[in-house]
């Protein structure tokens, strides 16, 4: 028998990646920027067994078995076994999967990024394979490629239709920006309504808006980004990541039926973040939202103690509205 667990970060990004321009090799239609959080906050843990005793592959995932046919799970497999082929026995036993996260998983919270990073990354360690996995980590799940990396990371969609050019790059490592922090606001601990595969594919199938943010907007937005990341302008980046939530979530809207995946208390914070930017006259925090209600908010440090402040005055810890605050930082990506 042989076991390999590995530790895998969420990302959370700042410029978003929404809609594909293929549903299998999960090919996006724009750029999108990330940064990969700290993985102690949050985090997916996974394991893998392979032994010639095993009669099937199973997959347990936070203590519950799953369904090992997902198509996806079934491609990320496949491809490493045939990768491990003829380098490996191992490649041939089945193996059984054990993965939790330390955070409400299906969320919106990137369960599925830190998930399928980590499992690829254990995967590759299990099979001995060396090189790029993230490509693996993107058929599980888009955005799981920019886990692979850490500190600020660009996933370049790239052109060519078997998807060798849509491939990830780190934009400058998690040390450039040590000031840099997130608060995770848990709105919601439930799983969301409308799965992100679906909310992107009717996106596609239905919205005009989302022409215009491939073409018009984030081309743009993404040069501007990489270039605040650069250059620690914390103001211009957080303009940037404010306006790109936003417009996510209006081409979902756009899309029909509409896709909602921000609920009230998400608007009380968006409206909150920017009396408090108005109030002191500058641009201190910045929210961002992912496919469900949670906010990812990025500040800088020195200003952590007092928007917390704001937070707990405005949002008390009362059951259904915010229920915890998770600071983490940008770091450097899975740890075998
Ligand atoms: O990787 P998926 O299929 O779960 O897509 C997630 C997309 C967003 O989280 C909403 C945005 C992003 O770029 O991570």
């Amino acid at each position: 028998m042989s076991t390999v667990t590995c530790v895998a970060p969420v990302n959370i990004a700042v410029v978003k990646y929404w809609g594909k321009r293929d549903e299998t090799l999960i090919l996006p239609v724009n750029d999108s920027i990330s940064a990969t959080l700290d993985t102690e906050q949050q985090c997916a843990k996974t394991t893998v067994m392979a032994s010639p005793n095993f009669k099937e592959d199973c997959i347990w995932l936070n203590g519950q078995k799953e369904d090992i046919r997902n198509p996806r799970l079934q491609n990320c497999l496949a491809e490493f076994r045939k990768r491990a082929g003829n380098i490996s026995h191992i490649g041939q036993w089945k193996i059984h999967i054990c993965s939790e996260n330390n955070f409400p998983t299906a969320a919106g919270l990137a369960s599925s990024a830190a998930g399928y990073a980590c499992l690829v990354a254990a995967l590759a360690k299990l099979y001995n394979i060396e090189g790029d996995i993230s490509s693996i980590a993107r058929v599980g799940s888009g955005s799981a490629c920019r886990s692979v990396l850490g500190g600020f990371v660009k996933w370049c969609m790239g052109s060519l239709s078997d998807g060798t050019d849509s491939i990830i790059k780190q934009i400058v490592p998690a040390t450039h920006w040590p000031e840099m922090r997130v608060l995770i606001l848990v709105v919601d601990k439930g799983k969301k309504k409308v799965p992100s595969s679906i909310g992107m594919k009717r996106t596609m199938e239905t919205s005009d808006l989302i022409k215009h943010r491939i073409k018009h907007v984030v081309p743009d937005r993404v040069n501007k980004m990489e270039q605040a990341i650069i250059k620690k302008d914390f103001k211009t980046f957080a303009e940037h990541t404010m306006k790109d939530s936003n417009q996510m979530h209006a081409v979902c809207l756009d899309s029909y039926p509409p896709v909602i995946y921000m609920n009230e208390i998400s608007y009380a914070l968006i409206d909150l973040v920017h009396l408090y930017n108005e109030a002191v006259n500058d641009t201190k925090v910045a929210y961002t939202f992912d496919a469900g209600p949670n906010a990812t908010l990025y500040l800088l440090e020195e200003n952590v103690p007092e928007f917390v402040g704001v937070l707990d005055y405005f949002f008390p810890p009362l059951e259904n509205t915010l229920v915890e605050y998770r600071k983490g930082l940008p770091i450097e990506a899975v740890t075998p």
